[in-house]
């Protein structure tokens, strides 16, 4: 995992983040908040370009064939394909966070994989415009922290790094001081020219950031700050009725109980087991132990390939085309089968079939792409949007521990 920079795209759809004051003195310094996830409401995303984006996000090597396939439909410049995803629907969710004094909001993509809180700002030396920079002159708090800068690089040519800075930052309506502000200077070209995110926001469990020598990350910061040490993740298929909560669970958000797993020892991320794997349909469950992050920050649900084999076995017409990938695809009018996750205390969290099947290919008409793909990472797989979509989910920094509940998924 030698890189933890994942850039995503997403909407610039305007959002907003409204306070939901839960606690009843008036004297609370701590707060929680919902944060409003906007719709995004576009039309087929670059299902191969998420696919090889989260390759290297999770730092897990592509075989040469693969990465033959992959750079192969790439058309001969990375920007080519970067600069065709416009804006997507459910490709990533986005939100509002300010940045600065007065607050500068910019669209942030909130990403439990990753632990760097990182904006495009007047230091970006960028061609590509974008909506809203972070404009440092303008931020009467900016404090360059002298001598400490951070720096994220990918296998291929994909970088970003820059200066670092204490300032204050309102994630809706938490003012955090002194937080640390990564502001970027130089951006590869690969990635800055998805001109939609304005930057990252990362919160994952405990994984130090980028920035050297070493600062407290955001989410340390934030922790102090809530009435309970939690967030919560409603990602919603194609609806703006998506949030993120931070000091609170929203029990109107889910139904019935929410059932805890706890994280693995020493996890930096979200990171926990599951025991049991089920294709609806099929009479028999697979039990074992597979080892999984949860990721807002990933699109696609990437499982090792025999569990990947084991639910496209049940699609008729499904194929692993190694000279697109190895992505699976299948005919588009296609009814996927709903896949169902299991967990140790018998919880079942279920991802319908019609959440599995993500997006079209323009250069395969009539084929669709899924949304569980292989993950050649022995150790362990991403449960990313895809799975997260069907779930409410609650990241409990206090207590080591992720829980899922079902939701009203409007089915
Ligand atoms: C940062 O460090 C440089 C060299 O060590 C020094 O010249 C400069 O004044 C420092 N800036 C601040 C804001 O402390
Ligand atoms: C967790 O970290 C501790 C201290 O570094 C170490 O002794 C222990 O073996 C680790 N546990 C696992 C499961 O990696
Ligand atoms: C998690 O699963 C892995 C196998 O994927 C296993 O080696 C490990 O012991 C499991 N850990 C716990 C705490 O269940
Ligand atoms: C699968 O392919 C066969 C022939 O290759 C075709 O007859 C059949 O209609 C296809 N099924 C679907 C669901 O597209
Ligand atoms: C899907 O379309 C193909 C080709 O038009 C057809 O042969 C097949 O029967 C269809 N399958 C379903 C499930 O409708
Ligand atoms: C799968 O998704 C594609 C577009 O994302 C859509 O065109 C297709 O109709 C969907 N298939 C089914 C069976 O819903």
């Amino acid at each position: 995992m030698a890189t933890l920079f994942f850039m995503l795209l997403m909407s610039i759809f305007s959002t907003f983040i409204h306070a939901i004051p839960t606690s009843a003195g008036q004297k609370v310094t701590k707060r929680s908040v919902t944060v409003d996830l906007p719709r995004n409401p576009g039309y087929a995303p670059n299902g191969r370009l998420q696919y090889s984006r989260a390759l290297k996000k999770w730092g897990v090597p592509m075989d040469d064939e693969l990465d033959d396939a992959t750079n192969s439909f790439r058309g001969g410049g990375e920007t080519g394909d970067v600069n065709a995803e416009s804006i997507m629907g459910d490709r990533e969710y986005l939100s509002r966070v300010g940045f600065g004094t007065p607050f500068q909001y910019l669209n942030v993509d909130l990403d439990t994989g990753s632990a760097d809180v990182w904006v495009y700002s007047s230091e970006t030396k960028t061609k590509t415009r974008r909506e809203d920079i972070f404009e440092l002159e303008k931020s009467s708090t900016a404090e360059l922290v002298n001598g400490s800068e951070w720096r994220i690089t990918y296998g291929d040519s994909s970088y970003a790094w820059g200066h670092v800075y204490h300032d204050s930052i309102d994630i809706g309506g938490i003012p955090l001081h002194n937080a640390v502000v990564q502001s970027a200077v130089d951006v590869s070209q690969s990635l800055s020219s998805d001109k939609d995110i304005d930057g990252i926001f990362g919160l994952a469990y405990d994984l130090h950031s980028q920035v050297r020598p070493k600062q407290p990350t955001v989410l340390s910061t934030l922790k102090s700050h809530l009435d309970k040490p939690v967030f919560t993740a409603d990602l919603r298929y194609q609806s703006d009725e998506g949030a993120y909560t931070f000091g609170y669970i929203d029990h109107h958000r889910h139904i019935g109980e929410i059932n805890y797993t706890p994280l693995l020892p020493n996890s930096t991320f979200w990171e926990f087991n599951f025991t049991g794997l089920h294709v609806v349909g099929h009479n028999y469950w697979y039990i074992s132990q597979w080892r999984v992050i949860a990721d807002t920050g990933t699109t696609l649900m990437l499982l090792s390939p025999d569990i990947v084999n084991m639910y496209y076995d049940a699609v008729p017409n499904a194929t692993s085309d190694r000279s697109f990938g190895g992505l699976w695809h299948y005919p588009c009018n296609t009814t996927l089968p709903d896949f169902e996750i299991g967990f140790a205390n018998g919880w079942v969290a279920r991802v319908p079939g019609r959440y599995m099947n993500y997006t079209t290919y323009d250069d395969l008409p009539g084929r669709c792409m899924g949304g569980l793909q292989p993950f050649m990472s022995e150790e362990f797989g991403i449960l990313g949007d895809i799975f997260l979509k069907a779930v409410y989910a609650v990241f409990d920094i206090g207590g080591g521990k992720v829980g899922f509940a079902d939701k009203d998924l409007g089915l």
